[in-house]
This record gives C-alpha cells, sequence and structure tokens, in this order.
C-alpha cells in the first residue's frame, strides 16, 4: 500500500458553514483518496470534524474519543453520489443531515461513489440525489452495479486503516441514505467484510481492511430487486392506473414530468402472475413471525400471516399519527397533499382510537406509480436495468421472469453473483457476512416506489437473524429521507452511550 491511503492529518481547513440561521465550526478534510486506484474523479471522501473536539472540548455526551461517524450517502436513483459538504439541503432549505450531524457532535464522512449514469450524464432527479453537481467526464461507464456499495466500502475501510488519525470511534461507523441510497446504507449494514466483493475492491485499491458498519439507518430503501415486481404485484394488483411522475434537473430547478395512464392489456395479465410469485418467495424463506412460532407465508391469494404482519405496521403508523395529532407534535417531513388522517374515510377512528382499517380502499387511495413489471422493465427502460449494465451493455434484465418474457431481442441478464452483491435482503439471509448490529428503517406510508412489502421484508429478515432493527411507516409521507433527523440522533445515541431508554 502506498501512501495514497494515509489520513493527511495535518491538511485540513477550520471552516464555519452556516444553515438554518445558525453556524457551525468544522475542521474539514476534503478531497481524500480513499482507494489508490480510483476510476472516476467521483471518487473521494470529506470528512468533517467539530473545531471543539481539538480543543479538548465535549459536544452533549461526546468528545474526540466517542464521537460516533455518520456516514450519510446522497444517492438517488442509482446516479452518481457525490461527496457533500454542511449546508442547506437543496430540495428544502433546511439544515442538511451532514450540518445537523455535526452540530450534534458526530464526526461526518460524506464518500463520493459511482453511479449507473457515470461516464455518462443525465438530467434526471431523484430524491437524496445529489448528481446534478456530480463530477464524470471519463466517458467510462465504470459505475454500474456493484460499484455504490464497493465505493462505499472502500471508504469504511479507509476511515479504519487510519482509525489512529481520525478524530471519532471507527467502531461506531452509522450509514444513512435515502431510497437507492438507502439500499446503498442497507447493503453497507448487510455485506460486512463479504469476501466476494474483494476483486472489485482489489480493482480499485482499497485498503485491507474491515468493512462492516456498527449500524445502518434506511429511509425508504429500495431493495430486494429480484423480488420488487413480485412485492409490487403483490400490493397493487389489479389496480389498472398508474401514477409514475418523473423529476428532472433543469437550470430553473427540478422540474415534474407527469406520467399517467393505463397498464396494457399484456400487463394486465402479468400482473397476477408476478403476484402469485411473491407468495412463493416468501413462503420459501421460512421465516418466523414476532412470536417466533409461526411461519410468515402467503397463500395463493396473497393472504396470510406475512399480510397480517404488513397490515399490522401500517395500523401502527395510524395509531402513532392519532397520538401524534391528539398530543399536537408538529408535522414532520412533507406529507403528500390530502393524507390528513382525519380525511381517511376506509379509516375507522372512535374516541380517537383506531377500530379498523379497509385494506383495499387504502391501497387504491395511495395508488400504484409504476407499470408491470415495476422495477426489470420488459423493455429494460427502467432504472435499475441500466444499474446492471456495463460497460458493454446498457442495460440488462435482473429476473428470470422479465429476461423470459423481455420485449428486447437479444436481451441479456445480469450475472447472478452481481445480482446478489446488490441484495441486502439475500446477504441477510445467507447469514453469512458481518451484519450491522442495529438498523433503524423509515418508509413513508404513502411511498410508492416500491412495495410496503420490502421494508417490512427487510425488517423481518433482521428480526429472524436475531438483529435489532427499528421499522417504521410514517403517516402520509411520500418517498423521502431525513425528515425526523432527531429521532434519527436520538436513536443512534441510544446505541453509542449505551443509555437505558430513547428519552
Ligand atoms: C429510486 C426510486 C425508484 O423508484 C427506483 O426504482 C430506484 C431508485 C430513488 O429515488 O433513488
Amino acid at each position: 500500500m502506498t501512501e495514497k491511503l494515509i489520513f493527511p492529518a495535518d491538511r485540513y481547513e477550520v471552516r464555519e458553514y452556516s444553515a438554518g440561521g445558525r453556524s457551525i465550526l468544522v475542521r474539514a478534510y476534503t478531497g481524500l483518496d480513499y482507494c489508490e486506484r480510483p476510476k472516476d474523479a467521483i471518487q473521494k471522501l470529506n470528512l468533517f470534524v467539530p473545531e471543539a473536539y481539538f480543543h479538548r472540548e465535549t459536544i452533549g455526551d461526546y468528545s474526540a474519543g466517542n464521537a460516533p461517524i455518520f456516514m450519510p450517502n446522497t444517492v438517488g436513483g442509482y446516479m452518481p453520489g457525490p461527496y457533500d459538504e454542511p449546508g442547506e439541503d437543496r430540495r428544502t432549505g433546511e439544515p442538511n443531515s451532514i450540518f445537523r450531524a455535526l452540530e450534534h457532535g458526530y464526526v461526518v464522512a460524506s464518500a463520493g461513489v459511482r453511479g449507473r449514469t457515470t461516464g455518462k450524464g443525465s438530467a434526471e432527479f431523484f430524491e437524496g440525489s445529489l448528481a446534478g453537481k456530480a463530477v464524470t467526464g471519463t466517458g467510462k461507464k465504470t459505475g454500474r452495479a456493484p460499484a455504490f456499495i464497493v465505493d462505499y466500502k472502500a471508504a469504511i475501510r479507509y476511515l479504519r486503516l487510519n482509525r489512529d488519525l481520525i478524530l471519532g470511534d471507527t467502531e461506531k461507523i452509522i450509514t444513512n441514505g435515502t431510497s437507492a441510497g438507502g439500499a446503498l446504507s442497507a447493503l453497507a449494514g448487510a455485506s460486512g467484510n463479504n469476501e466476494e466483493y474483494e476483486p472489485y475492491l482489489m480493482e480499485i485499491g482499497a485498503a485491507d481492511e474491515r468493512d462492516d458498519v456498527f449500524a445502518a439507518s434506511c429511509y425508504c430503501p429500495i431493495v430486494d430487486l429480484e423480488h420488487a415486481d413480485m412485492a409490487y404485484e403483490w400490493l397493487f394488483s389489479g389496480q389498472d392506473r398508474y401514477y409514475w411522475p418523473r423529476f428532472e434537473r433543469t437550470p430553473e430547478g427540478i422540474k415534474q414530468i407527469s406520467g399517467e395512464g393505463e397498464l396494457t392489456e399484456e400487463q394486465k395479465q402479468i400482473s397476477p402472475l408476478l403476484k402469485k410469485q411473491f407468495s412463493e418467495y416468501i413462503n420459501s424463506l421460512g421465516l418466523r413471525d414476532m412470536g417466533g412460532h409461526d411461519h410468515l407465508t402467503l397463500d395463493g391469494n396473497g393472504e396470510g400471516p406475512f399480510f397480517e404482519l404488513v397490515k399490522q405496521f401500517v395500523i401502527s403508523s395510524v395509531e402513532d399519527e392519532l397520538i401524534a395529532r391528539r398530543n399536537g407534535r408538529p408535522v414532520i417531513g412533507r406529507p403528500v397533499p390530502g393524507s390528513e388522517i382525519d380525511k381517511q374515510d376506509y379509516i375507522t377512528v372512535s374516541e380517537d382510537l383506531f377500530v379498523d382499517l379497509d385494506w383495499q380502499r387504502f391501497v387504491e387511495k395511495i395508488t400504484r406509480m409504476k407499470t408491470v413489471p415495476a422495477f426489470d422493465a420488459l423493455d429494460l427502460s427502467a432504472v435499475e436495468n441500466e444499474e446492471f449494465g456495463d460497460e458493454d451493455t446498457d442495460a440488462r434484465h435482473f429476473t428470470a421472469f422479465s429476461m423470459e418474457h423481455s420485449h428486447v431481442q437479444g436481451a441479456e441478464i445480469a450475472d447472478d453473483r452481481i445480482i446478489k452483491l446488490m441484495n441486502p435482503v439475500r446477504q441477510i439471509l445467507s447469514g453469512e457476512p458481518d451484519v450491522a448490529k442495529h438498523w433503524r428503517i423509515r418508509h413513508g406510508m404513502f411511498d410508492r416506489d416500491t412495495s410496503l412489502a420490502v421494508p417490512v421484508l427487510l425488517w423481518a429478515t433482521l428480526f429472524n437473524r436475531g438483529i435489532d432493527a427499528d421499522l417504521s411507516l410514517p403517516w402520509g409521507l411520500p418517498h423521502s429521507g431525513d425528515y425526523d433527523l432527531d429521532d434519527l440522533f436520538e436513536w443512534i445515541d441510544f446505541l453509542v452511550l449505551n443509555r437505558d431508554e430513547i428519552p
């Protein structure tokens, strides 16, 4: 290993960052090389440390020795996720998670990772994504699967390698991301030290170190891609209209292009086939319920204990919202207009207590967003198809179903080895890698980018391995993330400081 991966402790700037009318003083180490043989200019790391720690001061219960390292990524839509800095969130105008985490006393590591449009350029916009400012330009599409997790791991290894030079606790790394970035965080949590990534890590010259993490925070993680089409139809089969807005970055800001329509006859025909496959898939996993007794199964109609589990999470969300409303809690995030709990006539409430929920009408209310299949598109047009492409082949299938029904002559299916390296659920189920001990999963109740069954399945696989996983589906929220950073930080503090209970 060369000098390149040694942390340059003397190369920093003390900077004051302002956001939301507040300011913080931090030591900024920017543009760090986290791998020896980068393929793209984006593969760099920014590390920020509260300046207070260099003056033996504390922030809350944290000091230079025990501060956890918060590692938010800026990936959306599998686009490149550039390294970032403290400031205002470009969408909400509020202080971003980096600013908030530093203010709270965490050390923050922001790694730039490659994505599906690396070397290509694109005007697409995705929630959580910072890709608009991505630096590419090599002309080489080196960012396809599994590049984003390879880069994230390389950055984690870099922090570990330099554990004695970096302030903060490299045994307390917490990843965070939204959507595809939530999937990336889940992958980091699920695949610690999995040797199958080794050839890719070697290729970019990552440090020879451990890459497991302490905790994973995942907002609306788009995971289990090879079963996500089935999960989507399990929820939405029978709903033939779709409402699929797309977003683009323009010089005037983010523009929405509406995309509404009716499923084709072929799509209507294959929807129930996929729905049925979801039951078979769930039944094949042998997962047990919370009591540890019954198997989480589904019958031929998609009903049964797994459905009851999903429903239970939805009902908990309703109950939490009723309590929050009663207590006058301020609105969290940016709820979908018309999602106010008292306007949902498919929910029966009596004296502020939940009584009943009409599932079918609830699903009709949140609406189908995507066509069929939702992820592995038959014409290879989905973002996931591009993610599974490479230098030579722009897009590939990743399910046997779509391969069989493909509309594209000569279409290929991705190597199963790579599909696995993109799937945290499969790696958790395999029982092999060093899975993060703590997980926090949030998926907005009105988020239709993937099926509600997906975060519940991620939670159930963790639960079945005896891993601490906290899932909730905040009422009314769309596909989004970082909306409850106060609660996220409370959760982290509870784990890191070994507090007896969350205050
Ligand atoms: C994202 C959203 C999607 O609907 C999807 O299929 C993949 C990624 C995202 O916002 O990152």
